[in-house]
């Protein structure tokens, strides 16, 4: 069909669903980019978007949480007596041979914006160990050579992009020759895009001929590892099990032999690792048991009363805190796909660059919608929980400044060294508060755990007061 032919249908379509607006700067196009804008229309899926503009826009009403769910239970960190002390030691056997025969991938999702961190460029690049300043993504490459070494098979990466950021991560990756990993065993692929809305429920414009989209939420990710073949490659690798963390964390312990072997034995299809919340209100998911089902509730969907809530012992009733580590079964996600089962959409008001009726640049208030992979859980046919330690596991950059910042990501990168050293029986030089008066790091192919230190520990030179030692 010719560009004109195009054009008549697709304005006539427009017209129906009171979208018409889109191509009011038509005249002053090019050739490319009359094409261009027309491809984007055909894409959006009207029917859909009718819904969620009566849905999300006209006539919102937040989700009312159901009052009658319960917290969820648990695995603790350490096993509870001899019976949980033969199962966790079952489970970290299996969860070895599982990776050594290569039935685990590892799988980042990066495709988020990252806007409060204030960093131009995908997160993944953000240079954040405390001495040798190596980025998120070189960490995780080298925790993921030093797995494939100490099991001595090929632990594939799966790193999930938007359109956003796909292109510079590439680039990144390939410049950075893939931080030595086989470039056959890294898989970049990216999400959707879902288009941004007026708070009137008309489709954004971010210039004359593009529509302003935001990535469709970590949730896209189930879509998109089927539609990028991320799925398929798999398959055909034999990968049972995929390790999903996010992005801003350096402390993920990516090939986790005892969250596995867990996950395994109990042959669940979705898993979480959970923390004790440092307070009623941190900014965490809340593992729930929604009819039954184990379930995340946003922090900011959890009403007040229930948050404070306290049991006779002082502790939150709702103490779990989501951290965004899961296992995820391949299989489950192909069910998901196969059985086109979408997770529900959040919508979120936030501050969107787009052009007004004028052609001007300018930003307001907008609506975006998008998916959170943890609605996953509830459809599982099995998902355990397992708590884990704070310090050892969970420390995001979400802030440039302040709680989740890079100050406290480093501090704690620090503090998990230290404590690893110190547990292996080096001395560490402490400030009066008790924190390390050192500058410490650790090379993930010196030591993925701390176990790994002991049989190293002549390769460890005396800590003075403010060294800064990177041990490699
Ligand atoms: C998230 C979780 C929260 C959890 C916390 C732990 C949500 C809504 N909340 O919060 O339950 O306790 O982390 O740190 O997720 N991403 C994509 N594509 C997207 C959007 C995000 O890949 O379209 C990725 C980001 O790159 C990042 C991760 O998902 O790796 C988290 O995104 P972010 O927006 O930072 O989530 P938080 O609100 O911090």
């Amino acid at each position: 069909m010719s560009i004109e032919k195009d054009y008549k249908s697709l304005k006539k379509l427009l017209k129906n669903h009171h979208q018409s607006h889109i191509l009011a700067f038509w005249d002053q196009l090019n050739e490319g980019q009359k094409q261009n804008l027309l491809a984007q229309i055909q894409d959006l899926d009207f029917a859909k978007i009718d819904v969620w503009i009566e849905k999300f826009i006209k006539n919102y009403i937040p989700d009312v949480i159901k009052t009658d769910f319960v917290p969820a239970s648990s695995y603790n960190s350490t096993p509870l007596g001899p019976d949980q002390q033969r199962k966790y030691a079952e489970a970290v056997k299996l969860g070895r041979e599982l990776i050594a025969t290569g039935k685990v991938a590892a799988f980042v999702v990066a495709g988020g914006q990252g806007t409060r961190l204030g960093f131009d460029g995908p997160k993944g690049n953000f240079p954040i160990s405390p001495v040798k300043n190596k980025t998120l993504f070189q960490i995780f490459a080298e925790s993921i050579a030093a797995t494939s070494k100490k099991y001595q098979t090929d632990c594939p990466w799966y790193v999930m992009t938007s359109p956003l950021n796909h292109d510079e991560t590439i680039e990144i990756f390939r410049s950075n020759n893939h931080y030595g990993l086989d470039k056959n065993n890294v898989f970049i692929f990216q999400q959707g895009t879902l288009p941004n809305f007026s708070p009137d429920g008309r489709i954004l414009l971010a210039e004359k001929a593009t529509i302003a989209c935001s990535p469709d939420g970590h949730g896209g990710s189930i879509v998109a590892l089927h539609q990028s073949g991320a799925l398929d490659d798999m398959k055909r690798r034999g990968i049972e099990f995929m390790s999903y963390w996010q992005v801003d964390n350096p402390l993920i312990n990516i090939f986790d032999p005892l969250f596995i072997g867990l996950h395994a034995l109990d042959k669940a299809e979705m898993s979480s690792k959970a923390l004790i919340k440092a307070g009623p209100k941190e900014k965490v998911g809340n593992f729930c048991l929604v009819d039954g089902r184990v379930t995340v509730i946003e922090y900011s969907d959890l009403p007040d009363e229930l948050a404070e809530k306290r049991n006779p012992d002082g502790s939150l009733v709702f103490e779990l805190g989501s951290i965004a580590i899961h296992i995820i079964n391949r299989t489950f996600v192909e069910k998901l796909n196969a059985d086109d089962s979408s997770l529900p959409l959040h919508r979120a008001a936030k501050k969107i660059l787009h052009i007004d009726e004028n052609g001007n640049t300018v930003e307001s208030e907008g609506i975006k919608l998008e998916s959170f992979v943890f609605d996953a859980l509830p459809l599982a046919s099995k998902s355990i929980i397992l708590q884990t330690i704070r310090s050892e596991e969970f420390a995001p950059t979400k802030n440039a400044t302040g709680i989740d910042s890079v100050e406290t990501t480093r501090q704690m990168m620090i503090t998990r060294a230290a404590n690893w050293l110190e547990s292996a029986g080096v001395t560490i030089p402490r400030k009066p508060d008790g924190s390390a008066d050192c500058l410490l790091e650790i090379a993930p192919s010196f030591a993925l755990e701390k176990e790994d230190i002991k049989e190293k520990l002549n390769q460890i030179p005396d800590i003075k007061p403010s060294d800064r030692i990177y041990i490699s």
